[in-house]
């Protein structure tokens, strides 16, 4: 067993390596420091020392500032599912720039894409854009809390919505002030005690398929299915928060479970790599923004049509992501989560990933995961080892262990992943500590 202070010392030493090789990238952090907090303009890019700079991408691949390349296994955060600068998307993008940006009207575009969200997502029986899945999140609350003309939502520790709807250690200080109600995730009896007491008060019940940026959670069948009862009982709207998990399926995570929620919300790839979100649901929710009506509700927002996102999302959606892409591409993370659990488990090495499809997360933990609770006894040194060693073996994923496949993400590419995991465990062995134990589980009745 490897005394902690060892693992400390091949940290700093790969901590150090990386800086070595990085001076291009650190003498850019220097110049935005004085501007940018951090140097840092998106919280979740930014690790110690300082973040590779990046100046290219194509297909699956990455190039910093310093000329390294790097496989990418992170995606944009789900983001860049049709990978960079596909030829299609290129294309819409580039005939949208030929016709003129703002053109300070309605457009074919917009109807089109919103036509094919429809198609995949019923539930969505009428929708509108956003500019990200943060307003997407904010304007189904707003919906919500002004139809319910109630101000309590119900959300999951673990959870995050958005930068100002952010509930990893159950809330965050720059949240929007409603009224929250934080409840466990994958635990229905917790839920239905909260929903006891705030029932008649609670506009919505915000919920992700699976916890996303809070570690790759599935949530359960019947936990999410619990939710949509439970919400008809109280007069509160479900929304799912797909904005990560609707690439599981053409139809998002609601056709896999086949659950039905009065609102959904999207954003990430949808744009095509632009940026982009959406909301909607029931004919009778949304039909409140329609302007033709009397006291119709305002929703309006300089971008919402922009022409770009509108071209590279149609194309994308048009061209790109069919249902059996799409199938391959989840299948083929299922069968990567299951060879890299399978090859930590055979080396002893503390580490497990969970999630769905071509989503997961590196966990420095043993046994099941479910809820946000789960993950607090998980130390990080482990996780910031191996992405310091797959970087080294260029190899990028989140510093917080996070991985998204996207289209171009091949057979061979997740060979590569494999390898270099296979290589990075090798490298350190004898430093891997014991893996600490998830709590004890509380399995809710019926789970
Ligand atoms: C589940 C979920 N909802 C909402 C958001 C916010 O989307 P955006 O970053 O486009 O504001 C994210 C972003 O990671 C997310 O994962």
């Amino acid at each position: 067993m490897a005394r902690m202070s060892d693992l400390d010392q091949a940290l700093n030493q790969a901590i150090e390596q990386y800086r070595r090789s990085h001076p291009a990238s650190e003498r850019l952090h220097q110049q935005a420091l004085g501007v940018l907090p951090g140097g840092n303009t998106r919280s979740v890019l930014f690790f110690d020392p300082f973040p590779p700079y990046m100046v290219r991408g194509e297909g699956c691949h990455l190039w910093d500032a310093d000329g390294h390349r790097y496989l990418d296994a992170l995606g944009e955060y789900t983001a860049g599912l049709y990978g960079h600068s596909d030829p299609a998307i290129r294309a819409a993008v580039s005939e949208a720039l030929h016709s003129g940006l703002s053109l300070s009207s309605h457009t074919e575009r917009e109807g089109l894409l919103a036509r094919e969200l429809q198609r995949r997502f019923p539930s969505m029986e009428l929708l509108r854009f956003t500019n990200s899945g943060t307003e997407a999140n904010l304007m189904a609350l707003a919906t919500a809390t002004a139809v319910t003309e109630r101000r309590k939502v119900l959300v999951f520790k673990g959870a995050y919505h958005g930068g100002v709807l952010a509930f990893g250690q159950g809330g965050s200080p720059v949240n929007v002030p409603y009224e929250w109600v934080v409840a466990r995730y994958n635990d229905l009896e917790d839920v239905r005690a909260q929903v006891a007491a705030h029932g008649k008060d609670l506009a919505a019940i915000l919920v992700e398929p699976m916890l996303g940026s809070g570690g790759c959670i599935p949530g359960e069948p019947h936990f999410l299915q619990g939710l949509r009862a439970l919400a008809d009982e109280k007069g509160a709207l479900l929304i799912l928060d797909e904005v990560m998990t609707s690439r599981l399926s053409f139809g998002g995570r609601q056709s896999q479970l086949g659950i039905r929620p009065d609102l959904t919300t999207l954003g990430k790839y949808f744009g095509g790599g632009l940026s982009f979100g959406a909301f909607g649901g029931r004919a009778d929710l949304m039909a409140r923004y329609d302007p033709r009506r009397p006291q119709a509700w305002q929703h309006a927002g300089t971008f919402n049509n922009n022409v770009l996102t509108m071209a590279a999302g149609l194309a994308g959606l048009k061209h790109l992501l069919t249902a059996e892409r799409l199938d391959a591409l989840n299948r083929r993370g299922d069968a990567l989560r299951t060879k890299l659990n399978k090859m930590l488990e055979a080396q002893g090495v503390p580490l497990q990933l969970t999630g769905l499809g071509s989503l997961m997360q590196l966990h420095p933990l043993a046994g099941p995961l479910r809820s946000a609770d789960d993950l607090v006894a998980a130390d990080d040194r482990v996780k910031a080892l191996m992405f310091f060693e797959l970087l080294g073996r260029s190899v990028y994923m989140a510093r917080r262990g996070f991985i998204a496949l996207s289209l171009p993400f091949g057979d061979a590419e997740c060979m590569r992943l494999e390898h270099a995991m296979g290589e990075a465990v090798n490298a350190r062995r004898g430093l891997w500590p014991p893996a600490a134990p998830a709590p004890a589980l509380q399995r809710p009745a019926g789970a």
